[in-house]
């Protein structure tokens, strides 16, 4: 397993900081569109984003259709930042592929043998680490039993639930949705993320898998010289980070 570290090119923190210091929620966008390479090289990137397991419980849905447009601005309650986008993705997290993924990872491993660890956590500690036990809906006997091993050594407690495991999903899902809006960004294009969205219309609206999470939806676009809504603030960054 032992192989020669690639050498990694020399990053500019300047460029990063650009990138994140220039990203904001847009509100209106230009009419143009966005070039169709850099919007699927943003959504590459976006795939490259960290994930849980390498399971990829994610699905960016991209809309096309004008009527589906019209219908999923209409859902997003009539946002200037869903109306004026000339793109509209939804960020779906999935938590029904994850068995088909574990099967995958073994598939796709990218080198000529699977590691026996490496399988073994794909066909087995995966299968009981997200799997739901016979008989046990809720996760209430999965939940006790990880409490009872939790007794004698360190025993990861979650995911139990199927809530467990939206959530699961929605972490992974937000990540990638994070890394397409700095990507977006990095072409010197925009975005806005939106949860403002009816979401019975919103599946109305876009064939979306019925299992999943609808994270959010992101409008993108050129911002236009009024799309940015007030000047950038947070609150006082002692209250949120903290040393132990
Ligand atoms: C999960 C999530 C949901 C959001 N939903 C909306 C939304 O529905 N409409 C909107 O205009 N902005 C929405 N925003 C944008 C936030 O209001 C914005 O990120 C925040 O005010 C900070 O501003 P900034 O992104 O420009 O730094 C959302 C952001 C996140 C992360």
């Amino acid at each position: 397993m032992s192989k020669t570290a690639p050498e990694l090119p020399t990053i500019d923190v300047e460029e990063f900081r650009k990138v994140v210091h220039t990203r904001r929620s847009i509100r209106r966008f230009t009419p143009e569109p966005i070039p169709a390479a850099v919007l699927q090289d943003c959504l590459d990137l976006a795939l490259l984003s960290p994930n849980s397991s390498n399971l990829q419980p994610w699905e960016f849905h991209r809309v096309v259709d004008p009527e589906r447009r019209a219908n999923v601005v209409r859902a997003c309650l009539n946002q200037n930042a869903a109306k004026t986008a000339a793109e509209l993705l939804i960020v779906v997290a999935r938590t029904d592929t994850w068995q088909r993924h574990c099967e995958e990872n073994i598939a796709r491993w990218p080198e000529p043998s699977v590691p026996r660890i490496v399988e073994n956590y794909y066909r087995r500690a995966a299968k009981v680490h997200y799997g739901r036990l016979p008989l046990d809906p809720f996760g209430v006997v999965k939940k006790t039993l990880r409490k009872l091993s939790g007794l004698r050594r360190p025993m990861p407690r979650w995911p139990n639930s199927d809530a467990d495991m939206d959530l699961w999903a929605t972490k992974t899902a937000a990540l990638g949705a994070q890394t397409l809006m700095l990507a977006l960004r990095a072409h010197g294009y925009d975005s806005c993320p939106m949860e403002g969205f009816d979401e019975a219309r919103l599946r109305r609206a876009v064939p979306l898998p019925r299992k999943g999470v609808i994270v959010m939806v992101i409008g993108a676009g050129r911002r236009a010289e009024n799309g940015v809504y007030h000047e950038r603030y947070r609150f006082p960054r002692e209250r949120f980070i903290h040393e132990h």
